[in-house]
């Protein structure tokens, strides 16, 4: 039965049933039901309250498209089935319900990815009377005893912040693996005004030229090899990747507008060691750090430089927009509370950093949340940021501000992805393989 487990996959999902009965499925069902378990306990130890929320309900963004549900009753009108419980559990919150939480079904009509299903279970909470810091403590407290349970394993806490800022910096991404190195640095400065058009470009519009260092890349990557990470590359947005093989003589792709001494000084700022591979990226800083941040993956897994351990960590400070070309988009959801000084702030959006923090483990995002807007004018100021008119904000929102009239308690929450949790507790590759029936 084991070796049947490289059988083709269509096949397996046609016969799922005796794909079941295979015993590292089954263990991973069971860690599946162990973690749910442990859940339970947990958070009714510590004062939450399992509630049940409704799956045919009126459209809850969280940034994906809706799947939709045509009424009998009222045709030509559509149910939307939930991408998150998030605005019951707020009205929850209205209605005093302190500590909420549900094992929560949730659907978003995106593409099928290994850590992504269009049907897919949160373990979601909400708190009100509360602030990041409580969350954060609540979660690590939560994530000892689901390690400690599930693995026999004690992690230490607090676990590590890294603002997003600071994440993209170091490791390109906003869910960084940091068992290992290979960090990212940026050489603007030492590349500029060089007579290399494309740097001088990069940097002028705004962007950065930056880089990673591969350790012994000289010889694990030949010409072929850097041409594939390049066109794997190209997926984020890159549209070439410079090099600097750091041998005796170097050799680089930009040598035609940079002379030895050049090249030595950007080996240096990457502490480069004869034989390593410097791999440079330049752009806007979004698609540099994507290029790069996915390259950084991409060969430690090519290379097996990650270590065999627990890695968790938080990021904090996201900006509360990303602009798109249509206008300013929620980075978490358009629910999440703006860090405010005064109102002022929400003059500059650009500027706005969300009180919201990811929970990172292994590279994965395993859960992400947030302190909540509680001020219905902060919350309708948001709202027009977002590109509504006040017809649309009662339209869709309307019921929301309404119950925010009632007197709201200032609460925040948090939810997990229980299928990415499980399956990085089984050791699996895909969400698939924590999930009886996946699609
Ligand atoms: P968010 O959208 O970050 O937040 O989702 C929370 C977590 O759910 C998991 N997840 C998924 N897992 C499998 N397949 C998917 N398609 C998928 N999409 C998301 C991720 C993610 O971290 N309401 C907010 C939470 C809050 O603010 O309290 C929310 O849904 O692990």
């Amino acid at each position: 039965i084991e070796e049947d487990s490289k059988t083709k996959e269509e096949l397996r999902l046609k016969y799922r049933f005796l794909d079941l009965r295979r015993p590292d499925l089954q263990r991973n069902l069971m860690v599946r039901s162990k973690v749910a378990t442990t859940t339970r306990n947990f958070l009714a130890e510590n004062g939450f309250l399992e509630i049940e929320t409704p799956t045919l309900i009126k459209s809850s963004p969280e940034g994906a498209r809706d799947y939709l549900v045509p009424s009998r009753v009222y045709p030509g009108s559509f149910y939307a089935l939930p991408q998150s419980p998030q605005l019951f559990k707020q009205l929850l919150m209205v209605s005093g319900y302190d500590r909420y939480f549900q094992l929560a079904r949730c659907y978003r009509d995106e593409d099928l990815r290994a850590d992504r299903q269009p049907e897919f279970t949160q373990i979601d909470m909400e708190l009100s009377f509360t602030d990041a810091d409580e969350i954060i403590a609540i979660q690590e407290g939560f994530l000892k005893e689901v390690f400690k349970k599930i693995k026999g394993k004690e992690i230490t806490t607090p676990f590590r912040r890294f603002s997003y800022d600071e994440a993209m910096e170091r490791f390109g991404s906003d869910k960084p693996d940091t068992r290992f190195g290979m960090e990212l640095h940026d050489i603007s400065g030492l590349v500029i005004n060089k007579g290399f058009n494309v740097f001088d470009k990069a940097v002028s519009e705004g962007g950065s030229v930056r880089g990673i260092c591969v350790k012994g890349g000289s010889e694990k990557y030949s010409r072929k090899g850097i041409d594939r990470l390049t066109e794997l590359a190209k997926d984020y947005g890159i549209s070439g990747i410079a090099w600097i093989r750091y041998t005796e003589p170097i050799k680089s792709s930009i040598g035609k507008f940079y002379s030895n001494s050049d090249l030595e000084e950007i080996a240096r700022a990457f502490n480069a060691e004869k034989g390593d591979l410097i791999l440079l990226a330049s752009g806007i800083n979004k698609v540099v750090f994507d290029s790069l941040g996915f390259l950084r993956n991409h060969i430690a897994k090519e290379q097996d430089l990650i270590e065999e351990r627990i890695d968790l960590l938080w990021v904090t400070d996201f900006p509360m927009f990303s602009l798109e070309d249509d206008g300013h988009k929620a980075m978490h959801h358009p629910f999440t509370s703006p860090k405010l000084n005064s109102l002022e702030d929400l003059k500059d959006p650009k500027k706005l950093k969300a009180d919201a923090y990811d929970i990172v483990l292994n590279g994965n995002e395993i859960g992400g949340g947030s302190i909540r807007i509680h001020d219905k004018d902060v919350q309708k100021e948001i709202f027009k940021i977002l590109g509504m008119d006040e017809e649309e904000i009662e339209a869709k929102f309307g019921f929301l501000l309404n119950a925010f009239s009632y007197g709201v308690p200032p609460h925040g929450g948090l939810a997990y992805g229980l299928d990415r949790l499980c399956m990085i507790l089984a050791g699996a590759s895909s969400i698939k393989d924590v999930i009886a029936f996946p699609k």
